[in-house]
């Protein structure tokens, strides 16, 4: 197979055991396809024991699954069980290769987690974001180790979606890139290289697309429409499929940082911000026919 650009020519590090920051949506997500394709133990941990038995429980429907579609056996499920654990003690972290944080996207909480980190990590452990929209440099300025940070950004959902962009920032070594590019190919990913701009490559493209429809939403086209009408361009899921997948509080606040960092290219719909206030966490979707539910 081609070589994917920006390979570095050094050996990737040897990964042995994973962390996760967070156990919500794409946290639980990551961890599942962590332990699937590399079959070593890994951590979540979260703020409460509530939130992190929600993401073992994640787990467990997902290995479920996989068991009742018949890939994977009886004995394989319940390895897999076994080599995800959570905690609410991040000094579960002391013995990882690598720890990546998938939680609030909001830049002072990934700040203080990659802190934290810094003080129960050995000096090798590669430290990675899943942030879809906040700089990765940013987010390690204030380490001693900054040379040590990637973006590594996932797609939902996790399972299918097969890319994953890598973001090197001016600080970034080689190890971790190249570690980053083996991984990703463990995990039977397509990685690619990004530079550390907002949003990467792919959600500059997919929130501008996301943002134009809710302005049309904001000037009156009702969502059911709107996903109708986009419906037979050949998109694998109609925009307010999407945001209800993505969840609007979620999306809405991406599109927010989007907006601080490109301006009015990145729309922040009112429309959606009432059903925030709402406390709609659901939109409507269409159904093949184009209704509404
Ligand atoms: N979790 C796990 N597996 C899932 C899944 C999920 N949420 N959704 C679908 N699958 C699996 C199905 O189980 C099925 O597996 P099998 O073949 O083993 O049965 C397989 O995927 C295909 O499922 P479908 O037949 O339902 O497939 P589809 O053709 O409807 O495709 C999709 C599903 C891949 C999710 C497709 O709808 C799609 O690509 N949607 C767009 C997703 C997208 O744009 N994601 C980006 C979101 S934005 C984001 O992530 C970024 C951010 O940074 C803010």
């Amino acid at each position: 197979a081609k070589r994917p650009a920006g390979v570095p020519e050094v050996p990737p590090r040897q990964i042995s055991k994973v962390g996760i920051v967070g156990a919500g949506l794409m946290a639980s997500q990551l961890a599942m396809v962590f332990a699937q394709h590399l079959q070593v133990p890994v951590v979540m941990t979260d703020i409460d024991e509530t939130r992190v038995a929600k993401g073992l429980d994640f787990i467990s429907s997902q290995v479920e699954k996989l068991q009742g579609k018949g890939k994977i056996s009886a004995e394989q499920a319940a390895g897999l069980r076994g080599l995800v654990t959570g905690s609410t003690d991040k000094s579960v972290y002391a013995d990882a290769d690598f720890v990546i944080e998938a939680v609030f996207e909001e830049i002072g909480v990934k700040k203080q987690v990659f802190a934290e980190l810094e003080e129960i990590v050995p000096a090798g452990t590669i430290l990675a974001t899943n942030t879809s929209s906040l700089s990765v440099t940013e987010m390690a300025a204030d380490l001693r180790h900054p040379e040590r940070v990637i973006g590594f950004h996932f797609f939902n959902p996790v399972a299918v979606m097969p890319l994953i962009e890598i973001a090197r920032t001016p600080e970034t070594t080689d190890e971790p890139i190249a570690t980053a590019f083996a991984l990703a190919a463990a995990l039977r990913k397509t990685p690619v290289l990004t530079s550390d701009s907002a949003a990467f490559v792919v959600n500059r493209v997919l929130l501008r697309l996301m943002a134009e429809v809710q302005k049309a939403f904001d000037e009156g086209t009702d969502a059911a429409t709107a996903d109708q009408a986009l419906r037979p361009i050949g998109l694998p899921m109609t925009p307010f499929t999407l945001l209800a997948m993505v969840g609007i509080p979620v999306a809405q606040h991406v599109t927010e940082s989007l907006h601080a960092a490109f301006g009015e290219r990145f729309h922040v719909s009112a429309n959606l911000q009432r059903l925030i206030e709402a406390g709609v966490t659901e939109i409507w979707s269409t159904d093949e026919d184009g209704r509404a539910f």
